[in-house]
C-alpha cells in the first residue's frame, strides 16, 4: 500500500498514512486515523481539497476543463444520447442496452404521474411563492403518498423511488409553474419523451394545439444533461448528508433543492440574465467590462469564472452550439444574446480574462438558451433541478457499479452517491 509520512515538527512523531490511488486525477491521502494518531484534526475552509467519499460516477478535470461521466465526456454524452440514457448511465454506470432503455423508459413514462392529493400541496402556496420553495416542499410530501414503506434497506427499494422521483419531478415543476400562472394543470403526455412532455405541461392548454419543435427538445435535453451532476458541489453534499442519516432520497432531494436555490449555485444563470438585461445595450458593453476589470468596484462579470474550471467549462460549449443552433432554427434575435456575444467577444481575447482563466461558464449560456425556450426566469432553477435529480443514486460502494471506463477515486471535490 503506497503512502504518506507526515512528521509532527511538535513532538517530532512520524506517521504513515494510506495513500489511495485514484484511476484518474489526484491520489487523496486517507487521514481517518490522525487524531487517534497525532491529536488533530484538519481544516479545510469549503472542503476544496477534501474528498468525503469515493466514486465512480463524475470526474473532473479543471484545468483541462474535462468532464466525464462514468468515464464518458460529457460532450460525447450530450450529443450523441439524450437524457434518459444519461440517467440510466448514471443510476447503472453502464448505458443502456436498446432493451434495457426500452424498459427503463416505459417505465419511466408510467412513473410521471404524482398522486393526484400532491396538488393540494400546490394550493397551500400563494401564487406568488418562490418556485423553489414550493417544489422543495412538494418532493419531501412525494413520501407521503410512497405507500410502501420508507425505511429503504435494498439497492431495489431504493433504486425505485429514485425512479419515482426522475420520473416525477418534471411533473411538479410544470405544475408550480402553472399555479404560479393560475393555469390549469396539464398532465403528462405518456406518448411523448421525457424532455418534450416537459415543454407540453409547460405550454399546452386543454383542447388546445402546443407547438414544440425538435430543436426546442434536443435544447432543453441537453440542458438536463449538462446539469445531471457535478461531483461534490453544495447541493449534491445536500442530499448526502442528509442521506447519510439514513432518510429516504425524498427527504434529501428536498434538501439539495433548497441548496441549489441559492444565487452562488443553481441561481447563477437567472443572475447572468438579470445583469445582461442591467447592461441593456451592446454599446454599454465595453464600460459594464471595465468595471469588471477595474480592482476598486466589486462588479463582476455574471457567468464567468469558475472554483474548478481554470479552462472553458465544456458544458458551456455544448450549451453555446445548441443556443446558436435554436437560434438560427428559430430566428430568434435578441438583444440580450447581442449583448452576450459582445461580452464573449470581448472577454474571451481580454488579457485580464484570459490570465486569470475566466471563461464562459454552464450558466453564460444556460441562462440565454433557456429565455430562447421561452421558459420564465423563475423557472431557471427548478429546470436546473430536473438535471441534477437525474442521478439520485444508491449510496453504496462504487465498485459495485460497472462504469464504462475504468472507476477511479476522483478529484477532491468528490461526488455524492445518493
Ligand atoms: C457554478 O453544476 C453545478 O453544480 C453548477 C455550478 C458548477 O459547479 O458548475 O455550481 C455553477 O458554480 C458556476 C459559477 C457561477 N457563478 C458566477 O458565474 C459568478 C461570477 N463568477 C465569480 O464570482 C467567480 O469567478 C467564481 C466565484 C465563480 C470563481 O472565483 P475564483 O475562481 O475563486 O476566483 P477568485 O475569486 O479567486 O478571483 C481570481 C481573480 C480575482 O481578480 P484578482 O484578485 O486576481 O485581480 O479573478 C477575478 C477576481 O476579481 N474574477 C473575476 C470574476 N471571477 C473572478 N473578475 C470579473 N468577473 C468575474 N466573474
Amino acid at each position: 500500500m503506497k503512502s504518506v509520512t507526515l512528521t509532527d515538527n511538535q513532538s517530532g512523531k512520524r506517521v504513515e498514512f494510506p495513500l489511495l490511488e485514484s484511476v484518474l486525477g489526484s491520489h487523496v491521502i486517507d487521514i481517518s486515523s490522525l487524531n487517534k494518531e497525532l491529536g488533530y484534526f484538519t481544516y479545510d475552509n469549503g472542503l476544496g481539497m477534501t474528498a468525503s467519499c469515493t466514486s465512480t460516477i463524475t470526474y473532473i478535470d479543471g484545468d483541462k476543463g474535462e468532464l466525464l461521466y462514468r468515464g464518458y465526456e460529457i460532450e460525447e454524452l450530450a450529443t450523441n444520447h439524450n437524457y434518459l440514457e444519461v440517467c440510466y448511465l448514471l443510476l447503472n454506470g453502464e448505458l443502456p442496452t436498446p432493451q434495457e432503455y426500452r424498459v427503463f423508459e416505459d417505465d419511466m413514462r408510467i412513473k410521471r404521474y404524482p398522486n393526484e392529493g400532491i396538488k393540494k400541496i400546490f394550493e397551500a402556496f400563494p401564487d406568488k411563492a418562490h418556485p423553489m420553495a414550493v417544489l422543495s416542499s412538494a418532493v419531501s410530501a412525494l413520501s407521503a403518498f410512497h405507500f410502501q414503506h420508507l425505511d429503504i434497506k435494498t439497492h431495489q427499494e431504493y433504486m425505485e423511488m429514485a425512479r419515482r422521483i426522475i420520473a416525477k419531478i418534471p411533473t411538479l415543476v410544470a405544475y408550480t409553474y402553472r399555479h404560479s400562472m393560475g393555469y390549469p394543470y396539464i398532465y403528462p403526455d405518456p406518448n411523448r419523451y421525457f424532455s418534450e412532455n416537459f415543454l407540453y405541461m409547460m405550454r399546452a392548454f386543454p383542447n388546445g394545439k402546443v407547438k414544440i419543435s425538435q430543436v426546442e427538445i434536443d435544447a432543453l435535453d441537453a440542458i438536463f444533461t449538462l446539469h445531471a451532476d457535478h461531483e461534490q458541489n453544495a447541493s449534491t453534499s445536500a442530499v448526502r448528508l442528509v442521506c447519510s442519516t439514513g432518510a429516504h432520497p425524498y427527504a434529501a432531494i428536498s434538501a439539495g433543492i433548497n441548496a441549489l436555490w441559492g444565487r452562488a449555485h443553481g441561481g447563477a444563470n437567472e443572475s447572468v440574465v438579470d445583469q445582461l438585461e442591467m447592461i441593456g445595450d451592446v454599446s454599454k458593453v465595453d464600460a459594464f467590462i471595465a468595471r469588471a476589470k477595474d480592482p476598486n468596484d466589486d462588479f463582476r462579470l455574471m457567468g464567468f469564472g469558475h472554483r474548478v474550471y481554470k479552462n472553458f467549462d465544456p458544458r458551456a460549449r455544448v450549451l453555446k452550439k445548441m443556443r446558436d443552433k435554436l437560434q438560427a432554427e428559430l430566428g430568434i434575435s435578441s438583444k440580450i444574446i447581442e449583448i452576450a456575444n459582445r461580452i464573449e467577444e470581448i472577454a474571451l481575447n481580454d488579457d485580464y480574462f484570459v490570465s486569470r482563466n475566466l471563461y464562459p461558464n454552464i450558466d453564460f449560456y444556460s441562462g440565454t438558451l433557456l429565455l430562447a425556450l421561452q421558459i420564465p426566469r423563475s423557472m431557471f432553477t427548478p429546470i436546473f433541478v430536473i438535471g441534477r435529480t437525474g442521478r439520485v443514486d444508491y449510496p453504496m460502494d462504487g465498485a459495485k457499479t460497472r462504469p464504462k471506463r475504468q472507476n477511479h477515486t476522483p478529484t477532491p471535490t468528490l461526488c455524492g452517491q445518493c
